[in-house]
């Protein structure tokens, strides 16, 4: 039995400690490596918990677990932090595992790409916190109130990286409503940045800029960039139609790819106008400046049949909607949803063009999504000449199941007499 860690310990006393045992139900997951524990698998608690601090986690048979994040509020009320062995959870930890994070980003991208995710929470060891790099800008977002205990040893270190100027606090919708000591969402902790500035990045030599204090996840999608690059290489002498298009990723990699021109369709104006400002920001790129883009505010469900309806057809067809499925008992709606855009999409692709159909659902696994997506295409009456699928790229690794939302399809779409063949 492993001693319990010593509350007296120079660097720990100012987080409160709350023991929490485990059902025997929830010691499974946690010996295997699982780094969540439900609120279903905590038998009880010390009594009087904190709402936020560090987890002394037991087994039901009395045998130490593991350290973790507590936060009494949450579905997950303990993200486990040290699972087996006992630690000192200081900033002198958290910062060995954010120099960790860094070194996997820093031989993986060069000036070419300031844009990228420098934690990716519980896949680099640090649960519930993802720090997205935009140029000078830092974003750390978190997941959990009780990442407050360390906040300041987080910030100071990305504040302390070369070239960083500024930090922003970004968090979820559930700890915004219980911040603690937390600073509000979109707040600016390091630098100085005006409300709506907006800041510059590169990805693959292409700039774009972001809203990193209100603009949607961190301020950009930053996962889908090596998916964008690949479909940057299908686009030559193309047209283009990117749906849920957001700030413009997919498109200008299509532009900058050689793309004739480029549709960029959204629910959200100002999402298009970032698009149009990125376009504008890359004028200097002879392919950019020779697309035609054309930006299409509106419903992507209810615009999609109109093309069809008016005949218009595309060599490439990028598909990348929000999440559908946030919970399980939405993914049977969620590949519906897919299969019916899957059917929209595919009958805009003339033959021997690309489909791309993505999904960011979580709960939705990797096969289920294709056999959904391939099954919509036959329904279409479209064949599929090639099958293949992406997921994450490097700075969004995936350690344990949970971490792999990231599914995406390139499907070269034949004609209806190839499917009789
Ligand atoms: C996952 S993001 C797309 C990211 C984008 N492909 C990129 O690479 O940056 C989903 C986008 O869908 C948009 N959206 C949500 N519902 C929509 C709808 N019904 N029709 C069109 N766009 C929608 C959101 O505004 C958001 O920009």
């Amino acid at each position: 039995v492993t001693r319990e860690p010593n509350p007296d310990a120079p660097s720990a006393p100012r987080v409160p400690q709350v023991r929490v045992w485990l059902t025997p139900e929830g010691d499974r997951p946690v010996r295997k490596g699982h780094p969540w524990v439900y609120a279903s698998n905590v038998a009880r608690t010390s009594e009087q918990p904190a709402e936020s601090g560090l987890a002394v986690v037991w087994h039901s048979d009395r045998r130490f677990a593991a350290l973790g994040l507590w936060d009494a509020r949450s579905p997950l009320p303990v993200r486990i932090l040290v699972a087996g062995e006992q630690a000192v959870i200081d900033d002198a930890w958290v910062r060995s595992r954010l120099d960790a994070a860094l070194a996997i980003r820093t031989s993986a991208f060069g000036d070419d790409t300031t844009g990228y995710r420098l934690v990716y929470g519980e896949s680099d060891g640090l649960p519930g916190l993802v720090i997205d790099r935009y140029g000078a800008t830092v974003v750390v977002k978190v997941y959990t109130v009780a990442w407050q205990h360390w906040l300041d040893a987080i910030v100071d270190w990305c504040a302390a990286l070369p070239g960083v100027a500024n930090v922003v606090f970004r968090c979820a919708r559930n700890v915004a409503q219980h911040p603690g000591t937390l600073p509000a969402d979109g707040d600016v902790v390091r630098g100085v940045l005006e409300p709506g500035t907006r800041v510059p990045f590169s990805e693959d030599g292409l700039v774009f800029q972001c809203d990193p204090c209100r603009g949607q996840k961190t301020g950009f999608f930053l996962d889908q960039r090596d998916n964008r690059r690949r479909v940057g290489a299908l686009s030559r002498g193309a047209r283009v139609l990117n749906v849920f298009a957001y700030s413009g990723g997919f498109s200008l990699h299509a532009a900058r790819g050689g793309a004739r021109s480029v549709v960029s369709l959204d629910l959200s104006r100002p999402a298009l106008a970032e698009a149009e400002a990125n376009f504008a920001l890359n004028a200097g790129h002879p392919e950019v400046s020779a697309c035609a883009h054309e930006t299409v505010a509106g419903d992507a469900f209810e615009l999609l049949p109109g093309y069809a309806r008016s005949g218009e057809v595309f060599d490439v067809v990028v598909i990348d909607p929000p999440a559908f499925a946030k919970e399980s008992a939405h993914v049977e709606r969620a590949l519906a949803a897919y299969q019916r855009l899957t059917r929209m999409g595919a009958v805009l692709v003339r033959e021997g063009g690309w489909l791309v159909m993505a999904s960011c659902s979580s709960r939705v696994g990797g096969e289920a999504f294709e056999a959904a997506v391939l099954r919509a295409v036959e329904q279409s009456g479209r064949a599929v000449l090639t099958s293949e699928r992406t997921g994450h790229p490097v700075d969004h690794p995936v350690q344990f199941e949970g971490a792999a939302y990231l599914k995406c399809l390139f499907l070269r779409l034949g004609g209806r007499s190839d499917r009789r063949r």
